[in-house]
């Protein structure tokens, strides 16, 4: 058992359930943009895991690249600024499908930001595609194209997710002790 796994309450999506939900959202990706020109765009760091599950699932060509943003501090609650730290470098965008990929939507402040980004830059079209969504928090209205598991106001991680960047290589989603960040 993995040291981190004493500060989870317990788990909110297994690794099984996981599973399924990749494989359910990439058969419809696979459908969907059969005839387009796949961009699949991890957002660093959180949404790795699941992104690199998802391009192995996928069975249309593609190509891949990373952007990362910073939402959050350090701590469990949004700022509200969104700030680019890696971007996209390319001269042109018109015959590009992207499809974001995201581990949650909190606030929707991220992915509302980055999809205005970069239909600004002139992409064919912009989708998104997210794990979890947490529509309870919602700050600005955002609905996610693709969606794993809606799950309700808790502050979790592990596949990917991290509280103070720990926590993300947990094989599973799990609600973290409140004393583990209360205490901070
Ligand atoms: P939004 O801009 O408020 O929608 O924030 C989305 C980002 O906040 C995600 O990409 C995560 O990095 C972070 N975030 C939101 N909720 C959680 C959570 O419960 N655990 C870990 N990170 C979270
Ligand atoms: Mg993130």
């Amino acid at each position: 058992m993995n040291i981190l796994e004493k500060d989870v309450e317990r788990i909110l999506v297994s690794k099984e359930r996981i599973e399924e939900i990749e494989d359910r959202i990439a058969e419809q990706i696979s459908k969907d943009y059969e005839d387009k020109n796949l961009l699949l765009l991890c957002i660093l760091k959180g949404s790795v895991v699941f992104f690199s599950d998802l391009m192995r699932k996928i069975t249309l060509p593609m190509e891949i690249d990373f952007m990362k943003v910073a939402s959050y501090g350090k701590g469990s609650s949004s700022t509200g600024n969104v700030r680019i730290l890696l971007d996209l470098h390319r001269e042109d965008f018109s015959d590009l499908d992207i499809l974001i990929v995201e581990d949650i939507i909190d606030s929707g402040r991220t992915l509302s930001t980055l999809v205005e980004y970069l239909k600004m830059k002139g992409c064919r079209s912009v989708k998104t595609c997210t794990l979890l969504d947490k529509p309870a928090r919602r700050e600005v209205p955002f609905q996610p194209d693709y969606t794993g598991e809606t799950i309700p106001d808790e502050f979790v991680v592990g596949f990917g997710l991290d509280y103070a960047e720990k926590y993300r290589e947990l094989p599973y989603v799990g609600v973290l002790k409140p004393s583990v960040y209360k205490n901070n």
